[in-house]
Protein backbone atom coordinates (compact mmCIF):
# COMPACT_ATOMS: atom_id res chain seq x y z
CA UNK A 1 0.00 0.00 0.00
CA UNK A 2 1.42 3.30 -0.61
CA UNK A 3 1.38 6.24 1.11
CA UNK A 4 -1.37 9.42 0.17
CA UNK A 5 0.85 11.10 -3.24
CA UNK A 6 0.93 14.24 -0.94
CA UNK A 7 3.93 13.32 1.39
CA UNK A 8 6.13 12.40 -1.53
CA UNK A 9 6.01 16.49 -2.36
CA UNK A 10 8.22 17.06 0.44
CA UNK A 11 11.51 15.57 1.61
CA UNK A 12 12.22 14.70 5.23
CA UNK A 13 14.19 17.88 6.88
CA UNK A 14 17.61 18.44 5.75
CA UNK A 15 18.32 20.26 8.99
CA UNK A 16 17.37 17.12 11.11
CA UNK A 17 19.47 15.29 8.44
CA UNK A 18 22.36 17.17 8.67
CA UNK A 19 22.10 16.93 12.67
CA UNK A 20 22.34 13.18 12.31
CA UNK A 21 25.55 13.45 10.06
CA UNK A 22 27.01 15.57 12.43
CA UNK A 23 26.52 13.09 15.35
CA UNK A 24 28.02 10.39 13.38
CA UNK A 25 31.40 12.43 12.59
CA UNK A 26 31.33 13.90 16.21
CA UNK A 27 30.73 17.72 14.66
CA UNK A 28 29.86 20.89 16.18
CA UNK A 29 26.64 21.18 15.07
CA UNK A 30 26.32 24.64 14.26
CA UNK A 31 23.16 23.51 11.61
CA UNK A 32 20.37 22.91 13.84
CA UNK A 33 18.77 25.91 15.35
CA UNK A 34 18.69 24.85 18.89
CA UNK A 35 20.48 26.60 21.78
CA UNK A 36 22.78 24.49 24.07
CA UNK A 37 22.48 26.16 27.11
CA UNK A 38 19.66 25.95 29.93
CA UNK A 39 16.46 27.88 29.99
CA UNK A 40 15.85 30.25 32.51
CA UNK A 41 15.47 28.60 35.98
CA UNK A 42 12.67 30.23 37.25
CA UNK A 43 10.96 28.75 34.48
CA UNK A 44 11.80 25.40 35.14
CA UNK A 45 10.99 25.54 38.87
CA UNK A 46 7.66 27.02 37.65
CA UNK A 47 6.62 23.67 35.42
CA UNK A 48 8.17 21.51 38.21
CA UNK A 49 5.18 23.07 40.66
CA UNK A 50 2.94 23.15 38.25
CA UNK A 51 3.43 19.44 37.35
CA UNK A 52 3.38 18.60 41.15
CA UNK A 53 0.39 21.00 41.85
CA UNK A 54 -1.01 18.11 39.97
CA UNK A 55 -1.25 20.83 35.96
CA UNK A 56 -1.38 17.28 34.03
CA UNK A 57 -4.62 16.76 32.58
CA UNK A 58 -5.63 18.54 28.95
CA UNK A 59 -5.89 22.51 29.60
CA UNK A 60 -8.32 24.35 27.74
CA UNK A 61 -8.40 23.87 24.04
CA UNK A 62 -7.39 27.13 22.92
CA UNK A 63 -5.22 27.83 25.84
CA UNK A 64 -4.73 28.08 28.95
CA UNK A 65 -6.21 31.66 30.68
CA UNK A 66 -3.28 32.60 32.58
CA UNK A 67 -0.96 31.57 29.70
CA UNK A 68 -3.72 33.59 27.01
CA UNK A 69 -3.69 36.58 29.56
CA UNK A 70 0.10 36.80 29.79
CA UNK A 71 0.05 36.49 25.85
CA UNK A 72 -2.43 39.57 25.38
CA UNK A 73 -0.21 41.88 27.72
CA UNK A 74 2.73 40.94 26.33
CA UNK A 75 1.95 42.42 23.31
CA UNK A 76 0.00 45.43 25.08
CA UNK A 77 3.36 46.28 26.63
CA UNK A 78 6.06 45.87 23.63
CA UNK A 79 3.47 46.42 20.69
CA UNK A 80 0.94 48.73 21.73
CA UNK A 81 -1.02 45.89 20.57
CA UNK A 82 -4.97 45.26 21.63
CA UNK A 83 -5.08 41.87 22.18
CA UNK A 84 -8.48 39.77 23.55
CA UNK A 85 -7.25 37.14 25.30
CA UNK A 86 -10.77 34.95 25.16
CA UNK A 87 -11.47 36.38 21.55
CA UNK A 88 -8.31 36.14 20.28
CA UNK A 89 -5.88 33.98 21.02
CA UNK A 90 -4.96 30.57 20.44
CA UNK A 91 -2.14 28.68 22.24
CA UNK A 92 -0.23 26.02 19.87
CA UNK A 93 2.52 23.50 19.89
CA UNK A 94 4.84 25.64 18.71
CA UNK A 95 4.70 28.24 15.64
CA UNK A 96 4.95 25.02 13.95
CA UNK A 97 1.75 23.92 14.23
CA UNK A 98 0.31 27.44 14.29
CA UNK A 99 1.50 28.07 10.82
CA UNK A 100 -0.22 24.79 9.80
CA UNK A 101 -3.69 25.04 11.68
CA UNK A 102 -3.76 28.86 9.77
CA UNK A 103 -2.94 27.53 6.89
CA UNK A 104 -5.27 24.86 7.07
CA UNK A 105 -8.11 27.13 8.33
CA UNK A 106 -7.70 30.05 6.01
CA UNK A 107 -6.15 28.66 2.65
CA UNK A 108 -8.45 27.04 0.36
CA UNK A 109 -6.57 24.51 -2.64
CA UNK A 110 -5.65 26.29 -5.04
CA UNK A 111 -4.87 29.89 -3.40
CA UNK A 112 -2.11 31.73 -3.81
CA UNK A 113 0.38 32.18 -0.77
CA UNK A 114 3.37 34.79 -1.49
CA UNK A 115 6.63 33.48 0.24
CA UNK A 116 9.73 35.42 0.44
CA UNK A 117 12.57 33.47 -0.49
CA UNK A 118 14.89 32.46 0.62
CA UNK A 119 12.44 30.78 3.48
CA UNK A 120 12.22 28.72 6.49
CA UNK A 121 11.80 25.03 5.23
CA UNK A 122 8.52 24.26 6.97
CA UNK A 123 6.70 26.91 4.65
CA UNK A 124 6.82 24.44 1.60
CA UNK A 125 5.05 21.82 2.87
CA UNK A 126 2.44 24.03 4.80
CA UNK A 127 1.43 25.03 1.35
CA UNK A 128 1.85 21.56 -0.31
CA UNK A 129 -0.84 19.97 2.89
CA UNK A 130 -2.98 22.60 2.64
CA UNK A 131 -3.18 22.20 -1.22
CA UNK A 132 -2.32 26.10 -1.78
CA UNK A 133 0.13 27.52 -4.66
CA UNK A 134 3.29 29.34 -3.07
CA UNK A 135 4.33 32.44 -5.04
CA UNK A 136 8.44 33.32 -4.29
CA UNK A 137 9.43 36.26 -3.79
CA UNK A 138 13.82 36.87 -3.63
CA UNK A 139 15.47 38.52 -1.38
CA UNK A 140 17.86 40.76 -3.07
CA UNK A 141 21.61 40.20 -2.15
CA UNK A 142 23.56 41.18 -1.12
CA UNK A 143 21.50 43.10 2.16
CA UNK A 144 18.28 40.35 1.12
CA UNK A 145 16.24 43.44 0.58
CA UNK A 146 12.61 43.29 -0.54
CA UNK A 147 12.39 45.07 -4.07
CA UNK A 148 9.07 46.84 -4.52
CA UNK A 149 9.01 46.02 -8.02
CA UNK A 150 8.97 42.09 -7.59
CA UNK A 151 6.83 41.97 -4.77
CA UNK A 152 3.76 44.01 -6.13
CA UNK A 153 4.04 41.58 -9.28
CA UNK A 154 3.66 38.93 -7.15
CA UNK A 155 0.17 40.00 -5.82
CA UNK A 156 -2.79 39.27 -7.85
CA UNK A 157 -6.41 38.63 -7.35
CA UNK A 158 -5.57 34.79 -6.58
CA UNK A 159 -3.53 35.90 -3.81
CA UNK A 160 -4.79 34.51 -0.51
CA UNK A 161 -1.83 35.70 1.87
CA UNK A 162 1.53 36.52 2.33
CA UNK A 163 4.24 35.07 4.81
CA UNK A 164 6.05 37.81 6.80
CA UNK A 165 8.87 35.89 8.98
CA UNK A 166 11.08 38.79 11.02
CA UNK A 167 13.78 38.19 12.01
CA UNK A 168 13.91 35.96 9.41
CA UNK A 169 15.23 32.66 9.24
CA UNK A 170 18.21 32.07 7.37
CA UNK A 171 19.42 35.38 5.98
CA UNK A 172 19.24 37.18 9.66
CA UNK A 173 16.95 40.55 8.00
CA UNK A 174 14.89 42.10 10.08
CA UNK A 175 12.19 43.55 7.94
CA UNK A 176 12.16 47.83 7.91
CA UNK A 177 9.34 49.85 8.18
CA UNK A 178 9.23 51.00 4.79
CA UNK A 179 9.01 47.30 3.66
CA UNK A 180 6.71 46.50 6.14
CA UNK A 181 4.12 49.71 4.96
CA UNK A 182 4.57 48.26 1.45
CA UNK A 183 3.42 44.66 2.77
CA UNK A 184 0.53 45.94 4.56
CA UNK A 185 -0.51 48.32 1.63
CA UNK A 186 -0.85 45.19 -1.09
CA UNK A 187 -2.57 43.47 1.32
CA UNK A 188 -5.26 45.63 1.84
CA UNK A 189 -5.11 46.23 -1.96
CA UNK A 190 -6.02 42.89 -2.88
CA UNK A 191 -7.83 41.69 0.17
CA UNK A 192 -4.95 39.37 0.71
CA UNK A 193 -4.08 38.32 4.79
CA UNK A 194 -0.80 38.97 6.45
CA UNK A 195 0.64 35.41 8.49
CA UNK A 196 3.46 36.81 9.97
CA UNK A 197 6.17 34.09 12.32
CA UNK A 198 8.30 35.78 14.97
CA UNK A 199 9.77 33.53 16.73
CA UNK A 200 12.91 35.22 16.71
CA UNK A 201 11.31 38.78 18.08
CA UNK A 202 13.68 39.53 21.08
CA UNK A 203 16.76 38.75 18.74
CA UNK A 204 17.73 41.91 17.06
CA UNK A 205 20.64 43.56 16.54
CA UNK A 206 19.97 45.86 13.98
CA UNK A 207 16.30 48.31 13.26
CA UNK A 208 13.34 47.46 15.55
CA UNK A 209 10.87 44.70 15.17
CA UNK A 210 7.69 45.77 14.15
CA UNK A 211 4.31 43.74 14.00
CA UNK A 212 2.23 44.65 10.62
CA UNK A 213 -1.06 44.05 12.74
CA UNK A 214 -0.57 47.42 14.32
CA UNK A 215 -0.77 49.07 10.56
CA UNK A 216 -3.82 50.77 9.78
CA UNK A 217 -6.34 48.45 8.45
CA UNK A 218 -4.05 45.61 8.76
CA UNK A 219 -5.38 44.24 12.33
CA UNK A 220 -8.60 43.00 10.77
CA UNK A 221 -6.33 41.28 8.10
CA UNK A 222 -3.13 39.97 10.12
CA UNK A 223 -2.58 36.31 11.50
CA UNK A 224 0.09 36.80 13.89
CA UNK A 225 2.40 34.19 15.15
CA UNK A 226 5.22 33.43 17.64
CA UNK A 227 6.62 31.07 19.74
CA UNK A 228 8.33 30.40 23.20
CA UNK A 229 11.07 28.64 22.01
CA UNK A 230 13.49 31.00 20.97
CA UNK A 231 12.72 33.29 23.64
CA UNK A 232 13.23 31.35 26.51
CA UNK A 233 16.04 28.54 25.02
CA UNK A 234 13.27 26.00 25.55
CA UNK A 235 12.80 24.62 21.72
CA UNK A 236 11.66 21.51 23.36
CA UNK A 237 8.08 23.02 25.34
CA UNK A 238 6.63 23.17 22.05
CA UNK A 239 4.55 25.79 23.31
CA UNK A 240 3.78 28.81 20.62
CA UNK A 241 0.16 31.25 19.75
CA UNK A 242 -1.63 32.81 17.02
CA UNK A 243 -3.48 36.33 17.29
CA UNK A 244 -6.35 36.47 15.00
CA UNK A 245 -9.32 38.24 14.28
CA UNK A 246 -12.12 36.03 16.38
CA UNK A 247 -14.30 35.47 13.11
CA UNK A 248 -11.08 33.46 12.22
CA UNK A 249 -9.82 32.38 15.69
CA UNK A 250 -12.74 30.07 15.40
CA UNK A 251 -12.10 27.66 12.60
CA UNK A 252 -8.23 28.19 13.72
CA UNK A 253 -8.86 27.25 16.71
CA UNK A 254 -11.71 24.03 15.33
CA UNK A 255 -8.45 22.84 13.46
CA UNK A 256 -5.78 22.82 16.07
CA UNK A 257 -8.21 21.20 18.22
CA UNK A 258 -8.61 18.39 16.16
CA UNK A 259 -4.82 18.41 15.38
CA UNK A 260 -3.65 18.03 18.94
CA UNK A 261 -6.42 18.88 21.45
CA UNK A 262 -3.97 21.63 22.85
CA UNK A 263 -0.25 22.47 24.51
CA UNK A 264 1.17 21.04 27.14
CA UNK A 265 -0.47 21.72 30.42
CA UNK A 266 1.84 22.04 33.20
CA UNK A 267 4.23 23.98 30.50
CA UNK A 268 1.36 26.53 29.46
CA UNK A 269 1.24 27.40 32.99
CA UNK A 270 5.09 27.82 33.63
CA UNK A 271 5.35 29.97 30.62
CA UNK A 272 3.17 32.35 31.81
CA UNK A 273 6.01 33.12 34.38
CA UNK A 274 8.68 33.97 31.77
CA UNK A 275 6.37 36.36 30.08
CA UNK A 276 6.46 38.40 33.20
CA UNK A 277 10.70 38.86 32.99
CA UNK A 278 11.30 42.26 33.09
CA UNK A 279 13.12 44.31 30.30
CA UNK A 280 16.48 43.58 31.95
CA UNK A 281 16.17 39.79 30.45
CA UNK A 282 15.54 41.01 26.68
CA UNK A 283 18.15 43.06 26.80
CA UNK A 284 20.75 41.07 28.28
CA UNK A 285 19.69 38.03 26.07
CA UNK A 286 19.70 40.57 22.72
CA UNK A 287 23.39 41.49 24.11
CA UNK A 288 24.26 38.31 24.60
CA UNK A 289 23.39 36.94 20.85
CA UNK A 290 24.70 39.87 19.32
CA UNK A 291 28.10 39.01 20.85
CA UNK A 292 27.92 35.43 19.67
CA UNK A 293 27.03 36.99 16.34
CA UNK A 294 29.84 38.80 16.21
CA UNK A 295 32.37 36.47 17.25
CA UNK A 296 30.79 33.68 14.82
CA UNK A 297 30.83 36.54 11.90
CA UNK A 298 34.70 37.42 12.52
CA UNK A 299 35.95 33.80 12.55
CA UNK A 300 33.15 33.18 8.82
CA UNK A 301 34.95 36.64 7.67
CA UNK A 302 38.66 35.03 8.00
CA UNK A 303 38.17 32.31 6.79
CA UNK A 304 37.12 33.94 2.93
CA UNK A 305 32.85 33.46 3.15
CA UNK A 306 30.43 36.31 2.28
CA UNK A 307 27.56 37.00 4.27
CA UNK A 308 25.57 40.05 5.13
CA UNK A 309 25.63 40.88 8.86
CA UNK A 310 22.70 39.41 10.54
CA UNK A 311 20.35 42.21 11.80
CA UNK A 312 17.65 39.69 13.85
CA UNK A 313 17.52 35.87 14.72
CA UNK A 314 20.53 33.49 15.44
CA UNK A 315 21.55 32.64 11.21
CA UNK A 316 24.32 33.56 9.45
CA UNK A 317 23.71 32.66 5.13
CA UNK A 318 26.84 32.62 4.17
CA UNK A 319 28.17 32.40 0.01
CA UNK A 320 31.22 30.05 0.73
CA UNK A 321 31.68 29.97 -3.22
CA UNK A 322 35.18 32.12 -2.58
CA UNK A 323 36.32 28.87 -1.00
CA UNK A 324 35.01 26.39 -3.16
CA UNK A 325 33.31 25.30 -6.24
CA UNK A 326 31.71 22.35 -4.56
CA UNK A 327 27.58 22.51 -4.56
CA UNK A 328 26.04 23.32 -1.42
CA UNK A 329 25.11 19.90 -0.03
CA UNK A 330 28.24 18.41 -1.04
CA UNK A 331 30.52 21.23 0.91
CA UNK A 332 28.06 21.04 3.73
CA UNK A 333 28.73 17.22 4.47
CA UNK A 334 32.65 17.67 3.45
CA UNK A 335 32.52 20.27 5.97
CA UNK A 336 30.78 18.26 8.63
CA UNK A 337 33.51 15.05 8.06
CA UNK A 338 36.71 17.34 7.09
CA UNK A 339 36.56 19.96 8.99
CA UNK A 340 33.91 18.87 12.22
CA UNK A 341 31.14 21.64 11.55
CA UNK A 342 28.07 20.89 10.60
CA UNK A 343 25.49 23.93 8.96
CA UNK A 344 22.63 23.55 6.74
CA UNK A 345 22.89 23.81 2.68
CA UNK A 346 21.76 26.78 1.43
CA UNK A 347 18.99 24.82 -0.73
CA UNK A 348 17.08 23.94 1.40
CA UNK A 349 15.96 27.27 1.63
CA UNK A 350 14.90 27.87 -1.73
CA UNK A 351 12.43 26.56 -4.62
CA UNK A 352 14.50 25.81 -7.00
CA UNK A 353 17.78 24.25 -5.64
CA UNK A 354 19.91 25.92 -7.94
CA UNK A 355 19.43 29.60 -5.81
CA UNK A 356 20.69 28.34 -2.61
CA UNK A 357 23.88 26.20 -4.49
CA UNK A 358 26.44 28.19 -3.02
CA UNK A 359 25.19 28.58 0.65
CA UNK A 360 25.59 27.35 3.72
CA UNK A 361 23.69 28.25 7.17
CA UNK A 362 25.50 28.77 10.28
CA UNK A 363 23.63 28.98 13.76
CA UNK A 364 25.00 30.79 16.52
CA UNK A 365 22.56 29.60 19.60
CA UNK A 366 25.18 27.80 21.30
CA UNK A 367 27.44 28.29 24.81
CA UNK A 368 30.43 30.60 23.97
CA UNK A 369 32.71 27.32 24.94
CA UNK A 370 31.04 25.28 21.66
CA UNK A 371 32.01 28.19 19.21
CA UNK A 372 35.09 28.34 20.83
CA UNK A 373 35.29 24.49 19.51
CA UNK A 374 33.55 25.51 16.31
CA UNK A 375 36.31 28.77 15.77
CA UNK A 376 39.43 26.00 16.37
CA UNK A 377 38.04 23.83 13.93
CA UNK A 378 37.03 26.51 10.89
CA UNK A 379 40.53 27.94 11.37
CA UNK A 380 42.05 24.74 9.32
CA UNK A 381 39.39 25.33 6.94
CA UNK A 382 41.39 27.59 4.44
CA UNK A 383 44.21 25.33 4.54
CA UNK A 384 41.90 22.61 3.01
CA UNK A 385 40.19 23.60 0.68
C1 LIG B 1 11.04 31.06 11.11
C2 LIG B 1 10.67 29.97 12.04
N1 LIG B 1 9.38 29.73 12.30
C3 LIG B 1 9.00 28.76 13.14
C4 LIG B 1 9.93 27.94 13.75
C5 LIG B 1 9.45 26.84 14.66
O1 LIG B 1 9.20 27.32 15.93
P1 LIG B 1 8.56 26.40 17.07
O2 LIG B 1 9.67 25.75 17.81
O3 LIG B 1 7.82 27.39 17.92
O4 LIG B 1 7.65 25.43 16.42
C6 LIG B 1 11.27 28.13 13.52
C7 LIG B 1 12.27 27.23 14.14
O5 LIG B 1 13.37 27.09 13.74
C8 LIG B 1 11.65 29.17 12.63
O6 LIG B 1 12.94 29.38 12.35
Amino acid sequence: MLAARRTSTFTESVIREMTRIASMYDAVNLAQGFPDFPMPDAMKQAACTAINGDINQYAVTWGAPVLRQAIAEKYRRWYDMEVDPDRDVTVTCGATEAMASVFMALVEPGDEVIVPEPFYENYGPDAILAGAHPVFVPFDRPDWTLDPDRLRAAFSSRTKAIIVNTPHNPTGRVLSRDEMSLIAELCIEHDAWAITDSPYEHMIYAGHHHEISTWPGMRERTITISSLSKTYSCTGWRIGWIIAPPAQTGPIRKVHDFLTVGAPAPLQAAAAVGFAFDAEYYNQFAAHYKDRRDFLCAVLKEQGFEFAMPEGAYFVLADFSPLSDLDDVTFAKWMTQEIGVATVPGSSFYSRKEDGRNFVRFAFCKKQATLDDAAERLSRLRARV
